[in-house]
């Protein structure tokens, strides 16, 4: 069957791991008889350069007539870049907030897993590490602090910058049923995470999500303060099943569950909307200063991938080919420098591509 793919290589790293997660497609699709298609759309510092904003109305299109997108990194170093030096709606993270909103991406799935052969890069202590965890960050994408008011003025003669944190119930339940679906998938448990003792946008999160449990009584629902959310990270995360939260508290803890698995190159992502069309990208950044050396960790971008197959294009054995190709060059002690330890063969971008292409 044939797949258009919209591909986002974007800045820094991107365009690196973006190429070995198309190579790993090809060889899907090769294998399997898919033909993707694919379709580069400027996005970020990139577009910047060559048009003078982060993202074109001719991108937002080209992404539509998309199946999917697969995204690289978009951005630059925030201190050193000139991209930073232009108005915020300007800047390279405008072009992705863009594409999310346009496109409806309001349920962000980030899955943080600890591979057995991975304990070993895992930052906590060993007993921690020896117990694993296997959990499924949804973060709500379009709503909150990243879309609320803003504005930076000078009130009674004092410099003022004002973000607004707003949520209305219908983002809250659109989100909170997505978490409890997939709980459905998994172990059955949601642990919802809010800031409910302090602000009031957390305290209609913490009813809309009990409204929404009452639809699904065989999953257990706990309600987790942030704070604790990010302490219970690195004191037990084997707790964590479905953990649902709001955009920001889920950008902060959803960097803290890729790093307790190893590195943030490892933390795959995709971003839906109610429709089968998704946006695929690894959870972390553009890496600017390893950008262009061929050392980048590209497995994240691959299992998004993966991911891409899953949930748009209902390609489960596909999917698992690629995670077990994965599995497959982690046991082989195969890693690349942010995941390397001692016994194992470090290899660049390029060639833990052809490592997990191998074994396809
Ligand atoms: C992420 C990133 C983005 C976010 C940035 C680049 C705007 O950190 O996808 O987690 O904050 O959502
Ligand atoms: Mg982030």
């Amino acid at each position: 069957m044939g797949f258009k793919i919209g591909c986002i290589p974007g800045d820094g790293i991107g365009p690196e791991i973006v190429r070995e997660a198309r190579k790993v497609l090809d060889a899907v699709g090769k294998k399997y008889g898919h033909e993707f298609e694919f379709t580069e759309i400027d996005m970020g510092g990139c577009s910047i350069d060559k048009y003078g904003v982060p993202l074109t109305d001719e991108a937002i299109e080209k992404a539509k007539a998309s199946d999917a997108v697969l995204m690289g990194s978009i951005g630059g170093n925030t201190s050193t870049s000139p991209w930073y030096k232009l108005p915020p709606e300007k800047r390279p993270e405008a072009g992705l907030l863009k594409i999310r909103k346009s496109l409806g991406l309001f349920a962000n799935l980030r899955p943080s897993y600890l591979y057995e052969e991975l304990k070993d890069a895992c930052p906590l202590r060993a007993e921690v590490a020896e117990a694993g965890f296997d959990m499924l960050i949804m973060r709500e994408l379009t709503g909150g602090l990243y879309f609320g008011e803003r504005y930076t003025k000078e009130v009674d003669g004092v410099m003022t910058a004002v973000d607004t944190l707003s949520y209305n119930e219908n983002e809250i339940r659109r989100i909170a049923v997505k978490a409890f679906e997939i709980a459905g998938k998994r172990r059955k448990k949601v642990i919802s995470i809010d800031k409910a003792n302090v602000l009031d946008s957390s305290r209609l999160w913490r009813k809309v999500v009990n409204e929404v449990a009452e639809n699904y009584p065989d999953i257990e629902l706990e309600h987790m303060l942030v704070d604790n959310a990010a302490m219970q990270l690195v004191k037990n995360p084997a707790q964590f099943d479905v953990v649902l939260t709001e955009n920001m508290f889920g950008d902060i803890l959803s960097d803290e569950a890729a790093e307790i698995s190893g590195s943030i190159g490892m933390l795959s992502s995709a971003s839906l909307n109610e429709t089968k069309f998704g946006l695929y990208e690894p959870s972390g950044g553009s890496a600017p200063d390893i950008a262009g050396k061929n050392i980048a960790n590209p497995i994240a971008t691959i299992l998004s991938a993966a991911m891409m197959l899953r949930f748009t294009f209902d390609l489960d054995k596909e999917a698992d080919a690629i995670e077990n190709a994965v599995r497959e060059v982690l046991k082989a002690g195969i890693r690349t420098g942010d995941i390397m330890s001692d016994g194992c063969r470090r290899v660049s971008t390029s060639e833990m591509g052809d490592e997990i292409v191998n074994r396809i």
